[in-house]
């Protein structure tokens, strides 16, 4: 018997080896990915080994996690309900794809995650473990365990001599980081009356101690991704690298919200997304002069519910596939610059052109046209539009 363990080095997931090992009597396979949190990943592999564990992966995934999961979710200007930039979500079905993948090269046939059994996490490893190996077993420690608290964690790495090393400067917060965003929950957060603390947020300096000056920047699309940074051709997780810095330089991404996880309940969340943030106006800004009004409207209006599909951890379903390939259909001509100001966490889009514009000064101006658009043509385009609101009104009919 042998289980993939998703394994970030730290405590919590070091304690789920030994625990592993000891109530499964398993052969335990840990995978390590660098997806941009910021920490060093090759440290892993000594802390894992000490553990007994033989197979040990370890693998830089930030290129293939901002092409294949971040650009594609912004094609479709994803926003959870309103505000979240879904950063934590995309990173997920990423990860569920290699744990699956390390099961069937290594002969494994369960999975383990440190998830805890209130959250969307783990909904969303295992929804993706299923769909993509059916006979697969899932081991969920903190579902099964009775070390539910810091206190009866740190007794059984006592009793096991698994080593406590106490990082300095750890912070207290629930987090996690990629190169999407970093989020914290827990502690002061879970009253939603409470302010976060200024050195809570690890990316961004607050808006109000942001340089008196603003940077600009220009972001080329091709094909609805963004190619080049002030005209200088990047890599995905460049530009995404690249943005975080000038991003959280200017103040820009944080945000505090109130959000409903899919489980049921209600979590209070503070997230740092600088450069998401960015790219969410720049994307937008792009596709109004490039994309066909109800195109744009269409993608729009099946926006909430592809978020929703990702926030609940469905990445890997048929129905992301179908939204994916409208979306993807819709990008064909999303090509362009757009020119950004960002000031003291404001993103404001300050140009942008196009040789697949659709935007036409000779019929979008105020000055004489030149016959494409003859304002006679408008009395019986508003008349026939208001027939059933007369014929309404003339029997009657009380607004
Ligand atoms: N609430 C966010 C989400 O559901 C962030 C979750 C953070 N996960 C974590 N293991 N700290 O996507
Ligand atoms: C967790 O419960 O492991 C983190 C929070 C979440 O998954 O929503």
């Amino acid at each position: 018997k042998k289980v993939v363990l998703a394994y970030s080095g730290g405590l919590d997931t070091s304690v789920i080896v030994r625990w592993l090992q000891d109530t499964y009597n398993c052969e335990v396979v840990t995978f390590t990915a660098d997806i941009g949190q910021g920490e060093e990943v090759e440290p892993a592999r000594a802390k894992a080994e000490a553990l007994g564990v033989k197979e040990i992966y370890i693998e830089d995934l930030r290129e293939e996690f901002v092409r294949d999961y971040v650009f594609p979710m912004f094609r479709a200007n994803t926003v959870y309900e309103g505000e979240y930039l879904l950063g934590t979500s995309i990173a997920r079905p990423l990860i569920s794809r290699r744990l699956i993948e390390i099961a069937n090269e290594t002969g494994a046939d369960a999975i383990s995650h440190g998830a805890t059994g209130k959250g969307n996490d783990q909904v969303r490893f295992e929804l993706g473990a299923y769909a993509l190996k059916p006979g697969v077993k899932v081991i969920a420690p903190w579902r099964e365990w009775d070390l539910n608290s810091r206190e009866k964690l740190m007794a059984y790495c006592d009793e096991r001599n698994i080593p406590v090393e106490k990082k300095k400067g750890k912070s207290p917060y629930s987090m996690d980081a990629n190169l999407l965003h970093i989020s914290y929950e827990g502690i002061n957060l879970e009253d939603p009356w409470a302010e976060a603390e200024e050195d809570m947020w690890r990316w961004s300096v607050a808006p109000e101690n942001a340089p008196d000056k603003p940077t600009y920047i220009e972001l080329t699309y091709e094909k609805g991704d963004i190619v080049a940074v002030d005209g200088q051709e990047m890599k995905p997780h460049e530009v995404l690298e690249h943005l975080n810095k000038v991003g959280g330089a200017n103040g820009i991404g944080r945000i505090d919200i109130v959000e409903n996880r899919y489980v049921g309940m209600k979590s209070r969340g503070c997230y740092e997304t600088p450069g998401g943030t960015i790219m969410l106006r720049a994307h937008r800004a792009i596709e109004s002069i490039t994309l066909d009004r109800e195109v744009a409207h269409l993608k729009d209006s099946i926006m909430p519910r592809y978020a929703e599909v990702i926030y609940n951890g469905y990445w890997w379903s048929p129905e992301r596939e179908a939204l994916q390939a409208l979306i993807d259909n819709t990008q064909e001509y999303v090509n362009g610059t757009v020119r950004l100001k960002l000031y003291k966490g404001n993103v404001d889009v300050v140009g942008r052109k196009s040789d697949d514009s659709l935007f036409d000064e000779k019929i979008a101006t105020f000055e004489e046209d030149q016959g494409a658009y003859d304002q006679k043509d408008a009395e019986g385009f508003i008349k026939l539009n208001a027939l059933r609101l007369r014929i309404a009104a003339s029997k009657g009919r009380k607004l």
